[in-house]
């Protein structure tokens, strides 16, 4: 009862001047006393000997004498109308009510709650169902049931189209009450045997839009009475409103399956480019490490070839130049000793020099290693050791090398790569120190690993370069001092050693490569040689 229509009767009342009425509408009763001038909500009000004006659902008994015909017939006709206006007002209220509920959800599920439940309070039904039509499949599918005794008994059921009452309102678009089911041969039984609920009237209408049936919406049991044609138009009306959003919600849920397969697609585009930069990187890093082994490889060939012609005619020419001295020693008088003693410390000399150079010779040899391109057992100190003969003159007297070498057993592997590796280490260590500073060199055997440190005290490595490091093309070196690849190919060489190449650093104090190669080959290393 709304505060409008106890007004609008009090205002009556007040014309009438009855002193007390109460008013009986369904279960509720409100008593009415003109001198306090308002309504009271009262469970038992007191019983007044007075005249009744029967209403819609109701009366309003009246305290004091008999009113003329003419009265008594004009109170009941504006008493009812002021009653009737109230309910209008409150099924306008209810139905905006179920229509913001209904479209302020985009999931069907979201929308058939709110709907069920809203129509049985709008009809003042006892419970109420929605069906959904499966196109393909000609069935109507129960997906939401409310009030009644059971809850979510029917809720996958089906029944097919054109069958029972919901089948035939789906086909024919046209609602069905029935005021009485008993007998009623449309009423499928079973339903209420699984529900245990006791159908004895109903009203189903369709859910359509734009001339397709979308599903149907029912209401079972009018509380005091049967489905008015009224109660028929207010659930087609807010059948119509749910059409609208079951609609939209349809075509919400179409857009988000294509944002998500387009999101997928364009996921799976965007791995694939990945994959196929990773791998041009890799060819990339592949060939320009061939390319500098190559190059590498005809320059140390070319130079030691060269080196070895001339070499081998000074060393044998010495060798000559010192036997023949060694024939004179007895036929040279005491003022030739002198001299002969100098030659003596010449010859010595030449010789010297020319093993120094044999030896450069051979550590050039045994850095290129090209005749070792192949998984071979190697002596890592060795390659060490070249390598830091080799850039000697890098660093020469400016920075001072310190070598800690353990105890290493041979190790399996590429020699030539890994070679390669200690050079790209020990190249950076150097320039990243600037003026006078230390490298240290260690080596330790670890059970079936071995580990090599180089170590500077150089410039060291921000935080934010520290992962992008072992990236083809990552360098902070003046173009043409560096290509940024060093690191990247000593990465892919000791990984496919399976090994692994650290590095911790800290800026302004030095930085630390560790690399750990197993010492024995494994069988998925088997593609270093093409690393
Ligand atoms: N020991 C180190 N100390 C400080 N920074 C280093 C050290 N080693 C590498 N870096 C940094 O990592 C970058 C990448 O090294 P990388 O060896 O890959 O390339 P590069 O030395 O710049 O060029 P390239 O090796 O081709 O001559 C270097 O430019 C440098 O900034
Ligand atoms: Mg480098």
């Amino acid at each position: 009862m709304t505060d409008e229509t106890l007004a609008g009767l009090a205002r009556l009342l007040d014309r009438l001047e009855v002193p007390r009425a109460v008013l009986r509408i369904g279960e509720g009763a409100w008593l009415h006393d003109r001198a306090s001038g308002g309504w009271a909500g009262d469970a038992q009000p007191p019983p007044l000997d007075g005249p009744v004006i029967p209403l819609p659902g109701g009366a309003l008994l009246l305290e004091g004498p008999t009113l003329p015909p003419a009265l008594h017939a004009l109170a009941s006709d504006l008493a009812a109308t002021l009653l009737e206006a109230g309910r209008a007002r409150d099924l306008l209220g209810m139905v905006s009510q179920t229509t913001l509920a209904l479209h302020s959800s985009l999931s069907l599920q979201g929308i058939l709650g709110p709907l069920s439940r809203q129509a049985a309070e709008v009809l003042d039904a006892e419970a109420s169902s929605v069906l959904i039509l499966d196109r393909a499949a000609s069935v109507l599918r129960w997906q939401v049931e409310s009030g009644g005794a059971s809850r979510g008994q029917l809720e996958g059921l089906s029944v097919p189209l054109g069958e029972g009452i919901a089948g035939s309102v789906a086909l024919t678009g046209s609602p069905i009450v029935i005021d009485d089911t008993a007998g009623d041969p449309r009423v499928a039984r079973w339903v209420d045997s699984a529900t245990g609920f006791r159908t004895r009237s109903l009203l189903c209408v369709a859910i359509r839009f734009r001339d397709q049936t979308l599903g149907v919406l029912e209401v079972l049991n009018k509380r005091g009475g049967g489905f008015s044609p009224e109660d028929v138009r207010l659930l087609e009306l807010i059948a119509a409103q749910a059409a609208v959003a079951i609609e939209n919600a349809a075509l919400y849920e179409r857009l988000e399956e294509r944002v998500a397969a387009r999101t997928r697609e364009l996921g799976e585009a965007n791995e694939r480019l990945s994959g196929a930069l990773q791998t041009l990187q890799d060819t990339q890093t592949q060939l320009v490490q061939s390319e500098k082994m190559a190059a590498l490889g005809m320059l140390i060939a070319g130079i030691a070839h060269e080196i070895n012609t001339p070499l081998g005619a000074v060393s044998s020419n010495t060798d000559l130049v010192g036997r023949g001295l060694r024939k004179l020693e007895g036929r040279v008088g005491p003022d030739g000793q002198g001299l002969m003693t100098s030659l003596h410390e010449l010859t010595r000399v030449n010789t010297d020099a020319c093993r120094r150079i044999s030896d450069i010779v051979t550590n050039l040899r045994t850095f290129a290693r090209l005749d070792e391109a192949e998984w071979k057992t190697a002596n890592l100190h060795e390659g060490l050791e070249s390598t830091l003969v080799l850039t000697r003159h890098l660093y020469d007297k400016r920075v001072e090398i310190v070598k800690d070498l353990g105890e290493l057993p041979p190790v399996e592997c590429c020699p030539g790569q890994i070679n390669q590796v200690f050079m790209n280490l020990i190249v950076n260590a150097i320039q990243a120190i600037e003026g006078a500073g230390t490298i240290r060199v260690r080596s330790r055997h670890d059970g079936s690993y071995v580990r090599i440190e180089v170590q500077d005290t150089g410039c060291g490595i921000p935080p934010e370069n520290l992962e992008k490091l072992f990236t083809a093309g990552f360098t902070t070196k003046p173009r043409g001092r560096g290509t940024g690849l060093g690191l990247a190919i000593c990465e892919k060489i000791v990984r496919a050693h399976g090994g692994r190449l650290g590095v911790e650093s800290r800026p302004g104090q030095g930085t630390t490569f560790t690399l750990t190669l197993p010492v024995h080959r494994s069988p998925q290393e088997t593609t270093a040689s093409g690393a």
